[in-house]
């Protein structure tokens, strides 16, 4: 309701995408469209990160996984720890990204135990949470958004940042309407006061996720309880990411 609003904060999440011409490409045109009204932080794939990481070196943009693994080291086959992620340039990383729970079976405890991993190194978890559209017709995302937040936070991380991401409206082209995603933030803000305290769940930027594009992220960040986006399928254009961070800035 402030008008005196968080700083925006606009993940691009790239997931499978790209190989490092490309992600090299991307950082080029990305860093000439100059100063932007929100926090940026980009997530490649592991095989990316260093290339992205020296791009990006001087600018204010951060880095980030898309996964880690609780533990430090160990026999985990195809899996990342928080030392190898800080150690390619990270600050930030994905915790229980739907693609994660969903192709990985990702529990909701796991996820609470690599968003604490995260913490020990020094990361930023973008802790992720949404319903699929099964549980929405069926009445249940509430229910949903606060087992997996609850999960995620007791006995969790102390410092996080929050998306929400409808799983109907990723890679969809169907996005939340603000009205949608606005309940669902305010009903995620409202957890976290109860969770946290009045101050620090109103300092908390809550992100919204599923299809977001240069056409629909104005109207969605003019919700008050919007405070950015993580964007997928359009962070993979310069272009079309410039004009969805620019946005966050034309209301604030
Ligand atoms: P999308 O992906 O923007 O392609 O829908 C969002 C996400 O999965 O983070």
């Amino acid at each position: 309701m402030s008008p005196n609003r968080r700083r925006p904060l606009v993940g691009g999440n790239w997931k499978m995408h790209f190989v490092r011409d490309d992600a090299q490409r991307f950082c080029e045109t990305f860093l000439a469209g100059g100063a932007l009204p929100a926090d940026v932080v980009l997530f490649p794939s592991f095989p990316l990160l260093a290339t992205v990481a020296a791009a990006l070196e001087g600018s204010e943009v951060g880095l980030g996984g898309q996964d880690i693994h609780p533990d430090e080291k160990g026999a985990h086959t195809g899996d990342v720890s928080g030392l190898q992620l800080v150690d390619s340039g990270c600050t930030w990383v994905l915790c229980g990204h739907s693609e994660r729970r969903q192709d990985h079976d990702e529990s909701d405890d796991l996820v609470r135990q690599k968003a604490v991993a995260a913490l020990r190194y020094g990361l930023t978890p973008l802790i992720c949470v949404g319903e699929t559209q099964a549980e929405r017709q069926a009445g249940r995302t509430f229910e949903v958004l606060e087992r997996q937040l609850r999960a995620a936070l007791t006995a969790g991380p102390a410092t996080f940042t929050l998306a929400y991401e409808p799983i109907w409206a990723i890679g969809t082209g169907e996005t939340a309407t603000p009205e949608i995603a606005q309940e669902a933030h305010a009903f995620l803000r409202g957890l976290l006061v109860e969770m946290l305290d009045e101050n620090a769940a109103e300092a908390k930027r809550i992100l919204y996720g599923g299809s977001v594009n240069p056409q629909n992220a104005a109207e969605l960040i003019s919700k008050p309880d919007l405070d950015g986006f993580l964007v997928g399928g359009a962070s993979l254009d310069p272009e079309k990411f410039l004009a969805i961070i620019r946005s966050c800035g034309s209301d604030s």
